[in-house]
């Protein structure tokens, strides 16, 4: 254990990985993930099996993650957990856990919002790392398999929403684009590993034209599910022959799609900073765009590092240290938030 002064323990259970992280004075001392493969052979998150799979994994990653830190319940000065949104079930299991954990420790609660995590991911501190942080205000693009969003960063805890999906997560359509295709689950790393094989421009979908900073992927889902269909036809073998071609030309259609709204934010607001976050923050093509987007633009790129990408606990605990130094405590009668819609950033 490093000297310094806050230490939070971090839960994460909002999906279908359990975390628990160690964060110290903003520092990474131990991030513990439990991902659930459960889930693979079904081709998506069955809710159930995740809630049962946290409630094996919770107590085992939480002490790993203190041993990790050299750390003791005697050490830590706040349990961050997130509240929502995500599956009430796997939310109900972190939710409970951190109750009991506080309880029994007497340690002070803070709740946190799973987005919040995403975006302020870029404050957690590694060791040996180029930790170079976002200044305010600052967009972040926030990408994963259940929200896709821009949002304009004031301060820590100070988040506007300048626009969002009105249908499907940019995540949700690179899953269902590679259930279409029979590829796999999790869709997005499948996708973007054949698309590095393929030509981005052989195959074009139908884009969206939605006003402002929202954005739409229902739309060219059901462009490839019409084009799959009419080429199967055709050739009963064309997914196979095409593959690669179709995944990279889909991913290059999506990235688009979130490029065009992200310059068009920077436009609007003229900040400049730009973070990504969330689970297809990780996707290359996307990170790419934004690299040679930035480096046109003169904007101050910030790319997660790709195990702060997927879920984890380390951007629970960071937004956790935040609310802790402003005395934003929780108490024992939170319970999970399930839907965005009903926990604004
Ligand atoms: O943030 P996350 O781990 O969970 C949610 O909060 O939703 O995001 C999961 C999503 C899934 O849709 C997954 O397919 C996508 O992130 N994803 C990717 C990549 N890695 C994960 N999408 C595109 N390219 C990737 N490399
Ligand atoms: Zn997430």
């Amino acid at each position: 254990m490093k000297d310094g002064k806050t230490i939070i323990l971090g839960i994460e259970s909002s999906c279908d990985d359990t975390s628990a992280a160690v964060l110290q004075d903003g520092w990474l001392l131990a991030n513990v993930m439990a991902s659930q493969e459960v889930h693979r052979k079904y081709g998506g998150v069955i809710p159930e099996l995740a809630s049962r799979a946290h409630q094996q994994n919770i107590l085992p990653v939480v002490s790993q993650a203190l041993d990790q830190a050299g750390v003791t319940m005697d050490n830590v000065d706040a349990i961050a957990f997130t509240r929502g949104p995500g599956l009430l079930g796997s939310l109900i299991v972190g939710t409970s856990f951190a109750k009991g954990l506080a309880l029994a420790s007497a340690k002070p609660l803070v709740e946190v919002n799973h987005l919040q995590g995403h975006i302020l991911s870029h404050f957690i501190k590694v060791e040996g790392r180029d930790n170079t942080q976002p200044r305010f205000p600052f967009l972040a693009l926030l990408v994963s398999g259940g929200h896709t969003q821009i949002v304009r960063v004031d301060d820590y805890l100070q988040f506007t929403v300048l626009g969002q999906t009105i249908d499907d997560a940019v995540g949700e359509a690179f899953d269902k684009c590679s259930k279409m295709m029979d590829l796999g689950y999790p869709g997005g790393p499948i996708i973007d590993r054949l698309a590095k094989e393929g030509n981005p421009t052989r195959f074009r979908f139908a884009k969206p034209n939605i006003p402002g900073l929202d954005f739409s992927f229902s739309g060219i889902k059901t462009s490839l599910l019409y084009f799959l269909r009419d080429s199967l036809k055709e050739d009963p073998d064309f997914i196979e022959k095409n593959k690669n071609d179709l995944c990279a030309s889909f991913q290059k259609d999506l990235v688009d799609i979130l490029m065009k709204k992200l310059v068009k934010a920077t436009e609007i607001t003229g900040i400049k900073q730009i973070v990504a976050g969330g689970g297809v923050a990780a996707n290359s093509a996307l990170r790419n765009a934004i690299t040679s987007e930035g480096a046109k633009r003169g904007w101050s790129t910030f790319l997660p590092e790709l195990r702060f990408t997927t879920d984890n606990a380390a951007m629970i605990a960071i937004v956790g240290y935040y609310k802790y130094q402003k005395g934003l405590f929780s108490n024992l009668e939170a319970a999970p938030i399930s839907r965005a819609a009903e926990y604004t950033l």
